[in-house]
């Protein structure tokens, strides 16, 4: 795998080996066993917005993968002073191994890739999250077994989430069903890939109707990252559009919850939910860790 850039360009075995790798090393670090495949490799980490999750874990992989990362602001690159990104992939790519970058626009990612002679790995952009999707699909496999014929029910925002639980789900064989309001629809490039999976896919306005018979629920923020001036209309347009005791009562027992985070309590999943599914939650942001030391395995290994 030269790039990671977005799920719609992997197949399912590249997907599941993705997986599986990812077990491999999850299991040698618990076992505090070296796994030190990328010794004396660099990873530059560009962002352009903000994160928790994906800078610690991208860090932390590459340090436990015996390499090492630098942490890119957009604050400081010449990036956030107007340099093309151009330039700027063929500058970096004859100092580093990778670059990780989280963006606004899908086209600057692929830009990079096009532009650079390094491997990209993209770290959320507006219209997708491949790495968190990775990361979710490991834990839904660890806590169910298995993927293949679960259904996941993904409500609010047709966001990148959305986008991304999408291609990621159907690849390997999950069923999906999101509920969004009028005009806050997932990517039409999503849904085109929705119409190749005829029966295991559905758009729908009613939560409940979507999250009938889900073994797992997926939620995230109304806004987005970029989209905080909408804030307001937002939390008009998504009212109803929330995880909560009533929603999870139509959907298969066992059932799991699982939310990329940051979590707005409230707004789309109640503390209550929250909590009682937040070992499943917490779980899914530790796998982003495993499932990103896979990804750079294969990238950059
Ligand atoms: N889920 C996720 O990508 O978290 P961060 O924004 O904190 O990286
Ligand atoms: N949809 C959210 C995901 C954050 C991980 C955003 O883009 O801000």
């Amino acid at each position: 795998m030269k790039h990671l850039l977005k799920l719609l360009d992997l197949t399912k075995e590249e997907i599941l080996s993705i997986l599986s790798l990812a077990q491999e090393l999850k299991a040698k670090q618990k076992a505090g066993e070296p796994h030190r495949l990328l010794e004396g490799k660099t990873l530059g980490m560009i962002f352009q917005k903000s994160s928790t999750r994906t800078r610690v874990s991208f860090e932390v992989g590459m340090y436990q993968l015996g390499g090492s990362a630098l942490f890119l602001s957009n604050r400081d690159l010449q990036i956030g002073r107007g340099e093309p990104v151009e330039d700027t992939a063929r500058v970096l790519s004859r100092y580093l191994d990778g670059i990780m970058i989280r963006t606004f626009a899908q086209e600057e990612v692929e830009t990079l890739a096009r532009v650079g002679s390094i491997p990209i790995i993209n770290g959320l952009t507006d219209f997708c999250h491949p790495c968190q999707v990775l990361a979710d699909l490991l834990t839904i496999l660890e806590h169910k077994g298995h993927l293949e014929g679960l259904k996941l029910a993904f409500i609010g925002d047709g966001n990148n989430m959305a986008n991304s639980l999408i291609v990621g789900c159907l690849k390997v064989g999950m069923r999906v069903a999101i509920a969004c309001p009028e005009h806050y629809e997932p990517d039409p490039r999503a849904l085109e890939l929705a119409a190749q999976y005829p029966g295991m896919f559905t758009l729908t306005r009613s939560p409940l109707e979507a999250a009938q018979g889900a073994d797992v629920v997926y939620t995230d923020v109304w806004a987005s990252m970029g989209q905080e001036s909408e804030q307001k209309e937002r939390e008009k347009a998504f009212k109803g559009y929330q995880v909560n005791a009533a929603l999870m009562q139509v959907t298969n027992e066992g059932c799991m919850v699982q939310h990329c985070l940051p979590a707005h309590r409230g707004e789309e999943i109640t503390a209550e939910v929250f909590e009682a599914h937040a070992g499943e939650i917490f779980d899914e942001a530790e796998n982003r860790l495993h499932a990103q030391k896979a990804v750079l395995v294969k990238c950059l290994g």
